[in-house]
């Protein structure tokens, strides 16, 4: 099978490019952002603290986190339930954040992204898909965009949904969440030696797109697969 895997920050776009990209090329798209959303969740829903690990990780054995695709979209099933909608929220973003330091927890996803990897052609993204999950993916993208540029795009997203935040509170957000990712223990976000560096700051969307269909297409050939 042959795989992609893009890591980089919150809100440079990997989620919308991968997805096209992957439609574009035949592949299955897998956002295991979703999968540590609906841990953290679980564990608001169940007034644990997300970043006590002394109570998240014996919780662990009460969750059961599966994805299927419903016409193409990836969904994300919490315990039997679709919980794809109520994961997309900043508290669970920011709950998201604490329970994915946690090693235990990073431990407990491992299985399901390999399992995608190893049945279908995959274009995952992450945050340590390329350093950890598919350390031999051979494709590897690091994508990112400037912190403004990320803040503006998801304080954009959010006001379309109806749920205005202001600009500041939502670069306040990014960064904070920047540094999480980057200074945990347990799989920082950082860019795997061997990915190809992609910054969408001054791209549109869909140059961003053709950018990533064109580095598939030519890597497929390279390797034949
Ligand atoms: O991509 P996202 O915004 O849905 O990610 C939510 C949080 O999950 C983010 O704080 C980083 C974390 N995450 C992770 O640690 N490892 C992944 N493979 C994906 C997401």
């Amino acid at each position: 099978m042959f795989s992609v895997a893009i890591d980089g920050p919150a809100g440079a776009g990997k989620s919308t490019v991968a997805r096209a990209a992957a439609l574009r090329t035949g592949m299955i798209y897998v956002d295991t952002g979703a999968l540590y959303r609906a841990i953290a969740l679980h564990m608001l829903q169940a007034k644990i603290d997300p970043a006590d690990a002394l109570q998240v990780v014996p919780a662990l054995s009460a969750i059961k986190v599966e994805l299927s695709y419903v016409e193409g979209r990836q969904r994300v099933f919490l315990n039997g339930e679709d919980v794809s909608e109520k994961i997309r929220t900043p508290e669970v973003s920011m709950a998201t954040s604490a329970v994915s330091a946690i090693p235990q927890v990073r431990e407990y996803l491992m299985e399901t992204q390999r399992g995608m990897a190893e049945k279908y052609h995959v274009v995952m993204d992450g945050r340590d898909i390329g350093t950890v999950v598919l350390p031999n993916a051979p494709l590897k993208i690091f994508l990112t965009a400037s912190p403004e540029v990320r803040a503006k795009r998801r304080y954009e997203e959010l006001s379309a949904k109806g749920a205005p935040q202001n600009y500041e509170q939502v670069l306040a957000e990014v960064i904070q969440r920047d540094y999480n990712d980057s200074h945990r223990k347990a799989a920082p976000l950082k860019q795997a030696e061997d990915a190809v560096l992609l910054d969408t700051s001054n791209l549109t969307l869909e140059q961003s797109i053709a950018e990533l269909v064109e580095l598939i297409h030519n890597r497929r050939m390279e390797t034949q697969q």
